[in-house]
C-alpha cells in the first residue's frame, strides 16, 4: 500500500522529506550527463520521484512531451505538485520561448543546450517573494502540452502497482537513487519485479537511466528498521551485478555515462536501451 510509507515516522522508503535541500541543485548535475536533446519530445516516467524537482527539470527545461513522477509516499506526492506551482510561478512570463511567441506551444519548452546561461532569466525571472506575498501563480486552462501541463504525478508503489500511464510504453524511464530501498524492502524478488517491470513498460529502443546506490551504504540505511535489517540478511544480488541482470532481461550492454555528486551522494548513472 502506497499509503504506509507516509504512516511510518523513519524514511524506510528512501522517502526523505527536504532532500533536496541535502542535494540542492541548479540543474541536476546527473540530468547534466545526459545529450541535451535526450528528452525532447519523449515520454518519461520518473520512478521514485521525491518532491519532484527533476521530473519538473525536465518537463521545464529539457522538452520533455510528458513526464509522469510516481512515488510511494503521498506527502512527497503532494509536495511534488507545489513544486510544480512553484516553478511555474518563478518562470518567466516567455517561458522557455527566446524568441517571445509564447502563444505558441512547442516553443514555450525551453531546451537548455547550455545550462550555464539564462537561469536566473528564465528560471528565476520573479523573485521567490512574489509567491510568499501573493501566492502563486495560477495555472492557464489547459490548451497546450507545454509546461507545467506536460508534467503530473502519482502515489503509487510502482514495483508492485501499476498506474494508467503505464498502458502506454515510454521512451525513457529514471530511477535515480531508489534501487537501494526497494532492495532492503523487497528484496531480491521485488528488485528483479522492478527491473522486469522498467523493461516491460519501456518502448523496444527506450532507455532506462539508472543511478544504482553502491552496496556500502545500504550498511546505515538497514539500520533504520528491524525489517530491513532481516531483509538485508537475506540479499544475495549486489549492485555490482545489476547490469548483468538489466542486460538478460533484453537490454544491451548498457553504458557508463559518468559519476556524480558529493559525498554520500557520489554515484554512478548509467544508460541502458531495450532491445
Ligand atoms: C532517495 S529518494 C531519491 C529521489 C529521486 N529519485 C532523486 O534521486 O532525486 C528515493 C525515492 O524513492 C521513493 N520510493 C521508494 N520505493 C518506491 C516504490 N516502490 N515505488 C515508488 N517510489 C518509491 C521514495 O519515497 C523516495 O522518494
Amino acid at each position: 500500500m502506497p499509503g504506509n510509507a507516509t504512516n511510518q515516522s523513519l524514511p524506510i522508503h528512501g522517502n526523505y522529506h527536504g532532500y533536496y535541500s541535502k542535494r540542492p541543485f541548479t540543474r541536476d548535475p546527473r540530468l547534466t550527463l545526459l545529450p541535451a536533446e535526450f528528452f525532447v519530445g519523449k515520454r518519461v516516467l520518473d520512478v521514485g520521484c521525491n518532491e519532484g524537482w527533476v521530473a519538473c527539470e525536465i518537463g521545464q527545461f529539457r522538452g520533455a512531451r510528458q513526464v509522469i513522477g510516481v512515488d510511494i509516499d503521498d506527502t512527497l506526492i503532494r509536495a511534488a505538485w507545489r513544486r510544480r506551482r512553484t516553478v511555474w510561478s518563478l518562470q518567466s512570463p516567455e517561458g522557455g520561448n527566446i524568441s517571445g511567441e509564447n502563444h505558441l506551444p512547442p516553443k514555450r519548452q525551453r531546451i537548455d543546450h547550455d545550462t550555464s546561461t539564462m537561469d536566473n532569466d528564465v528560471q528565476n525571472y520573479f523573485p521567490a517573494s512574489c509567491e510568499h506575498s501573493y501566492g502563486p501563480l495560477p495555472v492557464p486552462d489547459r490548451g497546450c502540452d507545454a509546461f507545467p501541463h506536460n508534467v503530473m504525478f502519482r502515489t503509487a508503489d510502482w514495483v508492485k502497482d501499476e498506474i494508467p500511464e503505464d498502458n502506454i510504453q515510454y521512451d525513457i524511464i529514471l530511477g535515480f537513487s531508489i534501487s537501494k530501498w526497494i532492495h532492503l524492502n523487497a528484496r531480491d524478488e521485488g528488485l528483479r519485479q522492478f527491473f522486469y517491470r522498467v523493461h516491460k513498460c519501456l518502448k523496444t529502443g527506450g532507455v532506462f537511466v539508472f543511478e544504482p546506490q553502491p552496496w556500502d551504504t545500504y550498511s546505515k540505511a538497514r539500520r533504520m528498521s528491524e525489517t530491513l535489517k532481516e531483509n538485508a540478511k537475506h540479499l544475495q544480488l549486489r549492485p555490482d551485478g545489476f547490469g548483468e541482470l538489466i542486460e538478460a532481461l533484453g537490454f544491451d550492454h548498457g553504458q557508463r555515462l559518468g559519476v556524480t555528486g558529493e559525498g554520500g551522494f557520489r554515484r554512478p548513472v548509467d544508460t541502458y536501451t531495450k532491445q
